[in-house]
């Protein structure tokens, strides 16, 4: 008896996780079997996460893929990866340290002369905690937004050639929490919760800094979209601290959804046609949303756009 009654209450609880899992979890997928052949993807921080899962996607495809990664081991074992998994073999590492405009410089500079086409750029690299850049800025907010935006700019031409072309932001929901403090955004940060707060400053930057791409791309058939991919088991968490990971980690594997879930968002704005007219606008499980009004604030964007040229070495 005793044990029919826990075989009903296993079975309960599996039936009640699964309902969550399908219905909250896993998120929505991208659907559209749309070709890449012949086109060039870019995308920062594919190595691993996301990033890696979403490359894989559009590897298969059939587009030339780009891992743009900070350490040479570690992707080229993706690259390695992504090639058997998808076969196919237009799949290349290139070095890109975010923490270092001269890094994002070379790297531009690099790209440019070895690649004729860019049709989709995906700013997907990010880091969660850390304190200062090589520059000198926070380094969460160059990391996640300033260097997107140095790299972009330096790329923008080669995407204007090879339109239609598109710009995917991976940006979070935690910018409901951010704040965009002209004054201090920029500086260098210690301890957990400042490294928490920069972070979801920085993803509030991405949804502002999409909105003011897709302004001054008007007409030129070049759109931009940022993505929030959803709560997603990917390496994100790793400098968690010790003591909380007993608790993190249980609630990761139960609630977060796995890194081809998390891919989706990114994979339907890079490919999904006719959303070209929500150009700057966010999306998640594959569908538009609206941000917290705070991340659709025009003069901040506006702002934001002409502070970022300031510290990237733009303007004077
Ligand atoms: N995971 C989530 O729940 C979640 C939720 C919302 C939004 N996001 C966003 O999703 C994006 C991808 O994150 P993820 O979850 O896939 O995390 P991840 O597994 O940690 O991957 C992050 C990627 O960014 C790269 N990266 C970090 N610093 C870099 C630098 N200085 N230069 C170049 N590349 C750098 C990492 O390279 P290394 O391997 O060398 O460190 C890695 O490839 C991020 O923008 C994140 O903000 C994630
Ligand atoms: C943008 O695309 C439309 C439709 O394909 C085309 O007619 C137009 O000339 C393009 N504009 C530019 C600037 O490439």
């Amino acid at each position: 008896m005793a044990a029919a009654e826990a075989l009903a209450g296993v079975a309960l609880a599996l039936g009640l996780y699964a309902l969550l899992y399908y219905n909250f979890i896993k998120g929505a997928t991208c659907k559209n079997e749309t070709s890449l052949r012949g086109k060039t993807v870019l995308i920062t921080g594919g190595n691993t996460g996301i990033g890696k899962a979403t490359a894989l996607d559009l590897a298969r495809r059939g587009a030339r893929i780009i891992l743009a990664c900070r350490d040479r081991r570690r992707g080229e074992s993706a690259v390695y990866d992504i090639r058997r998994e998808s076969g196919n073999n237009e799949v290349l590492f290139m070095s890109l340290d975010l923490a270092s405009f001269k890094s994002v410089r070379a790297f531009a500079a690099s790209f440019l002369k070895s690649e004729p086409r860019l049709d989709i750029l995906i700013n997907n690299a990010g880091v969660g905690s850390g304190s200062r850049s090589s520059d000198g800025f926070n380094l969460v907010f160059q990391v996640n937004h300033l260097s997107h935006f140095l790299l972009t700019h330096l790329l923008l031409e080669r995407m204007k050639q090879c339109a239609p072309s598109r710009v995917v932001v991976v940006a979070s929901k935690a910018h409901q929490t951010g704040k965009i403090d002209f004054q201090n955004i920029h500086k260098p940060v210690g301890g957990h919760l400042a490294g928490f707060q920069s972070y979801c400053n920085s993803k509030l930057a991405n949804i502002l800094y999409t909105r003011e791409l897709a302004n001054r791309l008007e007409g030129t058939n070049v759109t931009c979209y940022a993505v929030h991919p959803g709560l997603v088991k990917s390496d994100f968490f790793r400098h968690i601290s010790v003591w909380l990971k007993p608790l993190f980690l249980p609630i990761c594997w139960l609630f977060f959804r796995d890194t081809t879930n998390g891919a989706q968002t990114s994979i339907y704005c890079a490919t999904e046609e006719g959303i070209e007219k929500y150009s700057g606008r966010y999306f998640a499980n594959c569908r538009l949303h609206d941000p917290k009004p705070h991340a659709r604030d025009d003069a901040v964007a506006k702002k934001l756009w002409e502070v970022s040229e300031r510290m990237a070495g733009l303007v004077n």
